[in-house]
């Protein structure tokens, strides 16, 4: 399966849950594609060159479509997790997309159709212009990542009409503390798939620095376990037939889910739920969001 993540603005821990998704991926190989347009973190992260990696992938993907050059062109991060190292820089992250868009993707799917491995794609910022895309409409699913604020969820917005028709299991994921999942997926019309906790300690580990609790014990590696097991029984295809209509009608969003809210509003030590000022409370707009599902109303943006 290839899994795709990405964002619209800001930095809301696509890379950190990417690692933390390949780290915690239930019982098959993953590999992950630093395939940000900006360029990659992960080899500075980590003390590693960026060669081989996408530049080098890409080069080989001009001759040959072996589902063996991904493997060959990863490198291993603490813990044997397989990853293609985005290069420094957008000029030569974007020349490999191209390529790789062009001409990479049978080889991306041909790993993902093996049941015994996950491909999951850190597509970083993403707009429909951008050098990623085609690597993402060839994603299973494709996980929009967003901090749940008003600004955030705003930009967010811009991109939800888009990537319904790029993915065919799209949905969010809220990132530390704000507006309640519930809340979100009503003013957007599209499912939050997961919220993953504030946890700087556990975010600092999948970046390479010391002083915390690793992916198997950290708050942020069970939230991406959870949600690496909710993708994997949605999208694996040795699921049974009794479940497979079931799968097939079911989109990834809440009902498949069983992680905990980790938004103030659910979490009884957690601050109150985050409103606007003047927004009353069970008056449900998220301030400056404008989608599809808003666009009668005036100019599209809601602002009650
Ligand atoms: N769940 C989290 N809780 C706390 N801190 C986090 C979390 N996820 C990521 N971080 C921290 O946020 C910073 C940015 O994370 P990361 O690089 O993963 O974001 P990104 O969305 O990939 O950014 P960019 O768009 O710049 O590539 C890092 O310092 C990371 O440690
Ligand atoms: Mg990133």
């Amino acid at each position: 399966m290839l899994v795709g993540l990405c964002s619209v603005k800001g930095s809301p821990g696509v890379t950190t849950t990417a690692v933390a998704l390949a780290a915690r991926w239930p019982g098959v190989d993953s590999i992950l594609i630093e395939a940000d347009p900006a360029g990659g973190d992960l080899a500075a992260r980590f003390g590693l060159s960026s060669t081989p990696g996408l530049v080098s992938l890409a080069a080989a993907a001009r001759r040959s479509h072996d589902p063996a050059l991904l493997a060959e062109h990863s490198q291993a991060l603490p813990g044997e997790l397989r990853v293609v190292l985005g290069p420094l820089g957008a000029e030569r992250a974007g020349a490999a997309l191209e390529v790789l868009g062009a001409r990479g993707l049978g080889l991306l799917r041909a790993v993902a159709t093996d049941p015994e491995s996950v491909v999951l794609v850190d597509a970083g910022r993403v707009d429909p212009t951008s050098p990623v895309v085609p690597l993402l409409r060839g994603a299973d699913a494709l996980l929009v990542l967003t901090r749940p604020q008003a600004e955030d969820l705003s930009h967010a917005a811009t991109l939800l009409t888009v990537i319904p028709t790029w993915s065919r299991h799209p949905g969010l994921v809220l990132v530390g503390p704000g507006y309640p999942r519930a809340e979100v997926e009503r003013e957007l019309g599209i499912p939050v798939v997961a919220t993953l906790p504030h946890d700087p300690r556990g975010a600092n580990v999948l970046c390479g620095r010391s002083g915390g609790r690793g992916p198997r014990r950290s708050a942020l590696g069970h939230a991406a376990a959870r949600l690496a097991n909710q993708i994997h029984t949605l999208l694996d295809p040795q699921v049974g037939s009794d479940t497979d209509q079931k799968i097939r009608t079911m989109t990834l969003g809440t009902e498949s889910s069983a992680e905990p809210d980790y938004s103030p509003a659910a979490t009884p030590a957690g601050l109150p739920a985050q409103r606007a000022p003047g927004i009353a409370t069970g008056d449900t707009a998220i301030p400056g969001i404008t989608t599809a599902r808003h666009s009668s109303v005036g100019n599209g943006a809601v602002h009650r």
